[in-house]
């Protein structure tokens, strides 16, 4: 930890560095504060330690850390955290405000209170009174369950001490602070020395410790970004506030594989997990309209099927204009040149919008083709066929390039009534049986040919 080892601290912010200097932390508002000798470091023993380390060890007499498990009983979140919570690991679920953080951890805490032991609620956000109000809306009573209204580390640690929790949330990382430090709560030091603290206090005690951070849009640097590297594992939950459907994706995971993905949906009773989270992206799919395609995205090992729409219409006047919505900006203009240049479309003169249905966001190359054919069938104003998936990364000159995991994306739109898929050329060996029709394309150009006619 900073705090140990270094023998300066900043007067301004408390922000600890080796040498003296400039404040790296309060220099970026614009302060320069000189950096001062520490006081002899007194809470360095009285730190909760990581047990003694001891003598190096063979590969083979070391146990496994991690077998011990809990179910959270929410399939989603357990699938996402690699089985379930792992004892004394630090959790970190990053989001924006108001996407269901704290709605998620409280239905995983009532699980957990019932399953592991007792579960220890630390909310600096919200009054005791206002988290009982959400428990009852959310119809949780588990006895197992504690709430404490503080953000004060150092008396959240005495109660941990005190009633010995298994699972710890603490929510948000943002909103405790240590006394020492006087930084205000939620800037880097504090966030960063708080973090640290509860890293240790977790793994000495075997508490699986959930951290809340709030991620805002312009990224603000005290965010929970920079606990990234020190936690166990990292959830971010995403969601477009006017749509239901979140998705938690874990980013970073120590215990499990990461960009693994869960699909909740919010209402009025809470969070509910969406099984089949092609079939709710597919739910309000237009049958035979231009413009829309339906592709592939692979989240971890999950293939996602969405809907991407596309409206190309003349641009009115200059420049046109291209918007984006759930997928990657240059990406698309990358695409839309492509298919100028490769495949004869005149988009110059165009303006045009790309659109992922239901709010869902895909970032994986394998959409490529399915963007092109919708921007294609759009302009053209011919409707693609409603039971074809389009699968497909798109290289510069024009080739369609092979993806990773086709059988499981093929798998996944046979299961959901699909009767055949346009795939890349390179991804096809002759003899192999598919589970429905699959027509390979070397090219965009044949890609269009095949999904639009000549
Ligand atoms: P919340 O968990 O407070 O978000 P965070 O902790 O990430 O800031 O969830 C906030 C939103 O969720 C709020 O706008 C209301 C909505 N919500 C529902 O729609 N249904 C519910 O049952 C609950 C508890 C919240
Ligand atoms: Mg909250």
């Amino acid at each position: 930890m900073a705090k140990g080892r270094s023998a300066y601290r900043c007067q301004g912010c408390g922000f600890a560095a080796p040498k003296p200097g400039t404040c790296p932390d309060c220099a970026r508002q614009g302060s320069y504060v000189a950096l001062v000798e520490e006081r002899t470091t007194p809470s360095r023993s009285e730190r909760p330690r990581l047990p003694p380390g001891g003598r190096p060890q063979r590969l083979s007499e070391i146990s496994v850390e991690g077998g011990e498990r809990v179910q959270t009983g929410i399939g989603e979140l357990d699938s996402v955290l690699g089985g379930g919570v792992v004892k004394g690991s630090l959790v970190l679920i990053g989001g924006d405000p108001g996407v269901g953080k704290s709605t998620l951890l409280l239905q995983a805490s009532q699980a957990l209170a019932e399953r592991a032991g007792p579960v220890l609620y630390v909310s600096g956000e919200e009054s005791a009174g206002q988290i009982k109000l959400r428990a009852d809306r959310l119809g949780i009573a588990a006895d197992g369950l504690y709430f404490l209204a503080e953000t004060d580390l150092e008396v959240i640690e005495s109660h941990v001490a005190g009633l010995k929790p298994r699972v710890l949330v603490v929510d948000s990382i943002q909103t405790v602070f240590l006394p020492d430090l006087e930084s205000p709560p939620g800037s880097v030091s504090q966030v960063r020395e708080c973090g640290g603290r509860l890293m240790l206090s977790a793994k000495a005690r075997g508490v699986a410790t959930f951290l809340v951070g709030h991620v805002t849009k312009d990224g603000a640097i005290a965010g929970p970004r920079v606990l990234e590297h020190l936690v166990d594992t990292v959830l971010y939950f995403e969601g477009e506030r006017h749509h239901a459907y979140r998705v938690l994706r874990a980013v970073k995971n120590r215990f499990g594989s990461t960009n693994e993905i869960g699909v909740f949906e919010m209402a009025n009773g809470g969070l509910t997990e969406v099984k089949n989270p092609s079939g709710f992206f597919l739910s309000e799919r237009p049958r035979g309209a231009p413009g829309s395609v339906i592709v592939s995205s692979l989240e971890g090992t999950r293939p996602l099927l969405v809907e991407l729409q596309a409206l190309v219409a003349p641009a009115s006047f200059g420049t046109p204009r291209r918007t984006v919505l759930g997928t990657d900006y240059n990406r698309v203009c990358l695409l839309l040149a492509v298919l100028e240049k490769r495949a004869g479309f005149p988009l110059q003169t165009q303006d045009a919008f790309v659109n992922v249905a239901g709010g869902g966001r895909v970032s994986e190359p394998a959409v490529d083709l399915g963007i092109a054919i919708a921007a294609a069938s759009s302009y053209l104003d011919r409707p693609v066929r409603g039971d074809v998936v389009v699968i497909g990364e798109i290289g510069l000159t024009g080739e369609v390039r092979a993806v990773s995991g086709l059988p499981v994306r093929l798998k996944e739109a046979a299961a959901l009534g699909f009767s055949s898929a346009v795939v890349p050329q390179n991804n096809l060996t002759p003899g192999q049986s598919h589970p429905l029709d699959v027509q390979g394309v070397g090219s965009v150009e044949d890609a269009v040919k095949a999904l639009l006619g000549g």
